[in-house]
């Protein structure tokens, strides 16, 4: 006899008749009518199987779900909650709270001490006491759930909680199911964004104003050097320059014995002399002002111990005379952080003029340095470094540092220009 589940071929029921007669109507009748209940046993067990499965899945889904899922009845007494739930409501006070969970339903705690809501009012827990205007909308959203296919919506206050609530009838099972997520959760991150913003625009602002005042005290102590450099060149050299002058005259008129006296006077006068050009120089080298960047720069490689060579390629031009006192500023700080620091045997500075740039690399083959190093000397008051990319960066540019233990340095700079 076939097994039928409808169309389908679920298989035969074999019988055996021992005797050689075909056996008689009601013996094929009975057969038939126990294949038929044969195969409605199988398909009600098959159907069972796949339903359980079914079921297993969706409760995985709503046991790991962030968002609360809760069912109930007609009578709004909780039927299932997930662990969201239970964790978030379970504390809860309200109608049914601390009564024992009917039997036959996992009721107590789970499996992290959050106490069961089984058996207990789902409008009571999530809208008791909790303001009339709460429980009027989760009451207009529960009878809107009932009624419509669509559901309801409300947004409730449950305790400290405020939760956005959506209710949907459970097709044919004449009950709710309810799905909530805790908006205060999401109220206090909006909250903590807005003041983390506030707070990140008051610090751009003390950033740009400290950038402001950082230009303006450059700009001050480039003044202050020239005026220095200036005073030193135009008084103080003059003054030796004359008093050695007449050192020397002093000497022609005096007898031998006193003129040795004053012509040591002399040399000390034009070692004083020389003394004074060189820091007025370094203050503020008037070949800058008088020859441009270019000649500076070949001056400043010629002022330094360790043997230094200078190179030049693109389209050779002037800068503006900000521009180029940064670029001479930055390149006379590397080349005597060279001189004191790497006992190189070389160096050389490449100027490239490029499109609306320059770009200054400044290398030495001396023993390098390691990161860690520049951050402790840093720290210990030495900003050198700093201020080399605090200026680059003032003058719209950026600066890199190349250097390794043993392996020389290389600091490379690039400033936008005109
Ligand atoms: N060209 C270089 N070669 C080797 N070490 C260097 C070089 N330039 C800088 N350094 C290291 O980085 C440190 C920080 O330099 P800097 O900020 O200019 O401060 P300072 O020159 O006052 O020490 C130096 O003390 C030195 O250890
Ligand atoms: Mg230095």
């Amino acid at each position: 006899m076939p097994l039928h589940s409808g169309t389908e071929l679920l298989g035969y029921l074999y019988a055996d008749d021992v005797s050689t007669d075909p056996p008689p109507e009601p013996t094929l009748q009975l057969a038939r009518s126990l294949a038929a209940e044969l195969a409605l046993t199988l398909t009600r067990e098959r159907l069972r199987a796949a339903l359980a499965r079914e079921e297993a899945r969706y409760r995985q889904l709503a046991e790991g779900a962030h968002d609360l899922i809760l069912t109930a009845d007609v009578r709004g007494r909780i039927t299932y909650a997930n662990p969201a739930a239970r964790r978030l409501l379970g504390g809860l006070p309200g109608p049914g709270a601390g009564e024992t969970a009917p039997p036959n339903l996992s009721g107590g705690a789970d499996a992290q001490g959050a106490p069961s809501l089984l058996g207990r009012s789902l409008p009571g827990l999530l809208a008791g006491g909790e303001g009339e205007s709460s429980l009027a909308a989760f009451s207009a959203a529960w009878e809107a759930a009932k009624r419509q296919p669509e559901g309801g919506r409300a947004e409730v206050r449950a305790g400290p909680y405020h939760l956005e609530v959506r209710l949907s009838p459970v097709p044919g099972e004449n009950g709710v199911l309810v799905v909530a997520r805790d908006l205060s959760i999401l109220k206090r991150q909006a909250a903590e964004i807005e003041q983390r913003g506030a707070a990140l625009q008051v610090a751009q602002h003390r950033h740009l104003e400290l950038r402001s005042f950082l230009a303006l005290f450059t700009q001050a102590q480039e003044e202050e050097r020239r005026r220095i450099s200036r005073e030193l060149h135009d008084d103080t050299a003059q003054v030796l320059s004359a008093s050695g002058r007449r050192a020397a005259r002093l000497a022609r008129s005096l007898p031998p014995a006193q003129s040795a006296e004053a012509l040591q006077l002399r040399d000390d006068l034009n070692a004083a002399l020389l003394s004074v050009r060189r820091f007025a120089r370094n203050l503020r080298p008037s070949v800058l002002d008088d020859l441009g960047l270019l000649p500076a720069l070949e001056w400043l490689t010629t002022q330094i111990q360790t043997p230094a060579r200078l190179e030049i390629s693109g389209t050779e031009r002037r800068l503006s005379p900000a521009l180029e006192l940064t670029v001479f500023r930055l390149v006379q700080e590397a080349l005597s952080n060279v001189d004191r620091h790497s006992g190189a045997s070389s160096a050389a500075v490449r100027v490239r003029f490029g499109d609306g740039e320059v770009e200054v690399r400044i290398a030495d083959d001396g023993q390098g340095f390691s990161p860690q190093q520049a951050q402790a000397r840093a720290e210990a008051g030495h900003l050198g470094l700093t201020s080399l990319r605090e200026r680059a960066e003032l003058a719209g540019g950026r600066l890199e540092i190349r250097s390794a233990a043993g392996q020389g340095t290389a600091l490379e700079f690039w400033l936008p220009s005109c």
